[in-house]
């Protein structure tokens, strides 16, 4: 039985167990993918532990993504841009190495969502400078976006992830983000902003042009109030849960070593489990 799993902190209501086990049925593999719910501070040792392949693989969700990449022996160019492993992969020879498929599965989701999005085409503006936001903003640099605009409350952060990705990059605090949306041809929200108060981040949506893509990372509720006003102004949006899917898939690939099968329809599934 290989056995994969997801650890984060909380980790009761992830759905990365619908997805992975609804595909391990529908695949008839002998697998199984389970939560684990491991206290901030367990976390490396947690990992160390699985050194030698008991376990195949693990996703890697909130508050754990940096110290997965630390924990690591080697590893890819996406988690080390990102700063921050979502996938830590298991070898037999005792060795542990680290990707992120967060990248991966923001592209797609827009590519699902928003036919016809091109990243190379024009600026893309992140909301936030904490960790969702650095992954987004490194994938748009790597999928040949010509200019991303990080936008957050600290000004500081924002420099920082600039700083680090190189001259495509530019930062700019809240009271900026008007200026920052003009023209801009998709709009990511990486805050935390709506998960805490259930409120959307004040910013003016009505400065993005008519043609600006608006995605949101959360996915509780699917389409959270600062979609809501994106779509009440008319906008196309992207929600989180087409992300979600979208890393889960090569997750899935990484531990069991074949495509999950496309006869389910884990979207629908997760839906019903939101
Ligand atoms: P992650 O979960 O992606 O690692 P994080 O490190 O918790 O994110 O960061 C959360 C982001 O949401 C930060 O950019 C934070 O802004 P600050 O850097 O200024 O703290 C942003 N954020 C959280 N609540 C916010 C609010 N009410 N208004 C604006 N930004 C907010």
């Amino acid at each position: 039985t290989r056995v994969a799993g997801v650890v984060g902190q909380p980790i009761a209501h992830s759905m990365s167990p619908v997805l992975h086990n609804a595909w391990i049925a529908a695949a008839g593999l002998d697998a199984v993918y389970v939560p684990f719910g491991i206290a901030e501070g367990r976390f490396a040792a947690f990992v160390q532990g699985l050194r030698g392949g008991s376990v195949a693989g693990l996703n890697v969700t909130l508050p754990f993504k940096g110290e997965a990449l630390a924990a690591a022996d080697e590893a890819t160019s996406r988690a080390a841009g990102a700063r921050a492993a979502n996938v830590l992969v298991f070898r037999p020879d005792g060795s542990i190495l680290a990707d992120n498929t967060d990248g991966l599965g923001l592209l797609a989701a827009f590519a699902e969502q928003a036919p016809g999005f091109d990243p190379k085409t024009g600026p893309v503006v992140i909301l936030g400078a904490g960790g969702g936001a650095r992954g987004a903003a490194a994938a748009f640099v790597e999928a040949g976006c010509p200019e991303v605009r990080i936008v957050n409350r600290t000004l500081a952060k924002a420099e920082e992830i600039a700083t680090a990705l190189g001259g495509t990059v530019r930062a700019y605090g809240l009271d900026q983000a008007g200026a920052a949306f003009e023209g801009a041809n998709g709009l990511v929200n990486a805050t935390s902003a709506g998960l805490a108060n259930g409120g959307a981040i004040d910013v003016p949506l009505a400065a993005t042009p008519e043609a600006c893509v608006v995605m949101d990372m959360v996915y509780k509720p699917l389409t959270t109030p600062f979609l809501a006003g994106a779509q009440g102004l008319g906008r196309r949006t992207v929600d989180g849960l087409a992300m979600l899917i979208g890393q889960a898939i090569p997750s899935f690939e990484a531990f069991y070593g074949q495509t999950p099968p496309a006869s389910v329809d884990v979207r629908t599934l997760a839906i019903q489990t939101l």
